[in-house]
């Protein structure tokens, strides 16, 4: 049997050998992701180690998608004889592994140790290593007596049929003296034209490494790839699992899988918008571009090197990923420290992260995200639309499934997002996801000089685009994300889950 070849993507429909027997003992949604808009993220803790066995191997063997059946039906509905049906997928946490008295993958273990615990308590500064605020977490992710062990990931096409599926799995979980200590939903959001969107109102998921053949020779025509490669070696996401069947082992796979709930607060994101709009002097169809050099991507997807205005005669602005920095090396188009050019400069840097998140409303927004009205000035802003943007209870659940935590995910978020010296020079945080050291925002000594010479919050921006005539300073934009709590999993193989035994 030929071996399989981590450092290159895959064509699925061409697998064979040991490369099929991966794909049937891998779970779905690390390679693709899944594509059902009705997600339930359902975070259980196990009782007894023997019947959490029996709980993982029955919930294996009936629900959980392999990788090769998620493209087997997800080919079979593209070509119209089949919809999309329910999908699941189990990941477990390190003190999962050690409900069930198994040792947990290493990287588990080095993330683990940094989250909320019974290592916490003895976190003098009460905040991880990422500057996380676990004491300001919702209570179901930091109860250190009721341990998040494991996530099953529920999703399905529509609300009705994610209800049936996560109704099944919260009996079996109880059935085998296990507990369901929270359940988040999600839920894709789109706006007119289609494209997926988050809730400030961009398109997102349009660059993503691409690990399967087909999707990369899919990009044919429009979507060259003379600037940026999309494509990306099995090895961005995939290790061995350790403790799979030894008979089996060769071919069995699995994924570090991050899970973050991040709120956002469309409110103060969007006045601050405004506020940058005005101190950027934009007038008109210009001002759009306030948003563009925060995030580096108008809302419709055209990212703000390329143009200083969204193209919005062009249906496709939602796929255009083959650009780099190269020509705006200074930043006079897209700010360096703007959020899609801090996580992925594109300068030959191999690291990549494979997202599959999901935006979540647990109250519903009173207006669509792209249903924002227009407003003539700051106070037509604050007395009209500002009411109608909801400060919580939106936001982000990012998934992301990395082959390493401490040089995928945690490098991504704490050494170039929450860093205001990287990349080279001081382009300030990521204005979407970064964050400062909690203890140093409250010290007062280093509040004063935070405002001063600190350059740890305000990133610069040029006044026009493509010009380095005139530089705004300090244009603050920060804080409208907010941690509401997390875990750090993996999900295993297939066997490793079928042969567990009570
Ligand atoms: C609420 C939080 C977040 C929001 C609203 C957000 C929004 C976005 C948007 C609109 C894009 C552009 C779409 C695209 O190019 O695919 C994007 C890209 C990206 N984001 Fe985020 N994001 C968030 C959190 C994160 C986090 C926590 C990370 C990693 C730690 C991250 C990493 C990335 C990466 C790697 C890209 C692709 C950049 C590229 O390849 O050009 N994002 N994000």
């Amino acid at each position: 049997m030929t071996a399989i070849n981590l450092g290159a993507p895959l064509s699925w429909r061409n697998a064979e050998g040991c490369s099929l027997e991966m794909l049937k003992n891998l779970q779905g949604n690390i390679l693709k992701g899944h594509g059902r808009s009705h997600v339930a993220c359902v975070f259980i803790g196990f009782g007894d180690p023997r019947q959490a066995r029996h709980l993982l191997r029955t919930l294996a063997e009936r629900f959980v998608t392999s990788a090769l059946s998620q493209l087997r039906s997800s080919d079979a509905r593209r070509k119209g004889c089949a919809t999309d049906g329910d999908f699941c997928h189990i990941a477990l946490s390190l003190s999962g592994y050690e409900a069930i008295n198994c040792q947990a993958p290493a990287g588990l273990d080095y993330m683990g140790r940094l989250r909320v615990g019974p290592d916490y308590a003895e976190h003098a500064a009460g905040t991880t290593e990422i500057n996380d605020v676990p004491s300001e977490w919702e209570q179901a992710f930091r109860d250190p007596d009721n341990p998040i062990h494991a996530l099953i990931l529920a999703a399905a096409p529509d609300a009705c049929s994610r209800g049936s599926l996560t109704r099944r799995l919260i009996d079996l979980v109880h059935d085998n003296g296990a507990r369901v200590l929270h359940i988040q939903h999600g839920q894709q959001l789109r706006n007119r034209r289609g494209s997926a969107i988050e809730h400030f109102g961009y398109a997102d998921s349009i660059s993503q490494p691409l690990m399967l053949q087909e999707d990369i020779d899919a990009l044919a025509g429009d979507y060259r790839r003379t600037l940026w490669e999309p494509a990306a070696p099995l090895n961005t996401v995939l290790v061995q699992d350790p403790w799979a069947p030894e008979r089996v082992r060769s071919t069995c796979f699995g994924s570090y899988l991050v899970f973050r709930k991040l709120e956002q607060n469309v409110r103060s994101f969007k006045e601050r918008e405004f506020e940058l709009a005005d101190n950027l002097g934009l007038h008109g169809d210009d001002r759009e571009r306030a948003g563009a050099l925060v995030m580096g991507r108008f809302k419709d997807g055209t990212p703000v090197t390329l143009s200083s205005r969204a193209w919005s005669d062009r249906h496709d602005a939602d796929k255009i990923n083959d650009f780099d920095y190269e020509q705006d090396y200074a930043g006079t188009r897209c700010p360096r420290h703007a959020h899609i050019r801090k996580m992925n400069p594109r300068d030959g840097r191999m690291d990549r992260l494979v997202r599959r998140g999901i935006p979540y409303e647990d109250k519903m927004r009173l207006l669509p995200p792209d249903e924002t009205p227009l407003a003539g000035n700051t106070r037509d802003f604050q007395r009209r639309v500002a009411p109608l943007l909801p400060e919580r209870d939106v936001g982000l659940l990012f998934m992301a499934y990395n082959s390493s935590l401490e040089t995928q995910f945690r490098r991504f978020q704490h050494e170039w997002g929450n860093d205001p010296f990287k990349p080279r020079g001081q382009p300030g945080i990521d204005p979407i996801i970064g964050s400062l050291d909690p203890d140093m925002i409250r010290a007062p000594v280093n509040r004063l000089a935070r405002n001063t010479s600190y350059p740890g919050m305000p990133q610069d921006i040029f006044l026009q685009w493509n010009s380095n005539a005139a530089v705004a300073l300090n244009c603050e934009f920060s804080g409208h994300v907010t941690m509401k709590g997390g875990e750090y999993f993996f999900s295993p193989s297939l066997p490793f889950l079928t042969d567990l035994i009570e």
